[in-house]
């Protein structure tokens, strides 16, 4: 069957099987392997990117449900000369060790911060109509589907802190 996508700017016309994944589409069919297999399960938030603006695990959806929409993997963030808030937020910050489940976290910061600022409230959110702040509990609660097992959630929650207050 056949699928266009939208990838970073580019309009790609993939042929492929109706149970290809938009996360190996990605990797192996566009070479863009900045977005990570974790756990392949919808379980570690390492295959994030965004759909239509909207964070997604690419390992859960089929590519076949994505005809016409506008994908951005962390290759479409930034480079590295001319980094994203938050991709510079996390070389500041020192927010991983092993870089893993860094393009994850970056991508779902992305889309995070936009739901917030959409004032979408989430389970820790004391008002549910209310403006969103983006204090330390709120943040570790909106991020909470992105794991690192190397456990650098302090300085990961300290650059997106520090995003955060730049995009304000
Ligand atoms: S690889 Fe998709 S959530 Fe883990
Ligand atoms: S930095 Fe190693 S998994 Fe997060």
């Amino acid at each position: 069957m056949h699928t266009e996508l939208k990838v970073n700017g580019t309009t790609h016309r993939l042929d492929h099987d109706p149970r290809l994944t938009l996360l190996d589409a990605l990797r192996d069919h566009l070479e863009l392997t900045g977005s990570k297999k974790g756990c392949d399960h919808g379980q570690c938030g390492a295959c994030t990117v965004l759909v239509n603006g909207r964070r997604v695990n690419a390992c859960l959806s089929l590519v076949a449900m994505h005809d016409g929409d506008q994908v951005t993997t962390i290759e479409g963030l930034g480079n590295p000369e001319n980094l994203s808030d938050l991709q510079a937020a996390f070389v500041k910050k020192d927010g991983y060790q092993c870089g893993y489940c860094t393009p994850g976290q970056i991508m779902s910061a992305t889309g995070m911060m936009e739901e917030a600022k959409a004032g979408a409230p989430s389970h820790v959110s004391p008002d549910l109509a209310g403006e969103v702040s983006l204090d330390d509990a709120e943040i570790a609660e909106r991020m909470s589907g992105n794991l690192c097992r190397c456990s650098a959630y302090p300085f990961i929650r300290e650059a997106i802190a520090m995003a955060a207050e730049v995009k304000k």
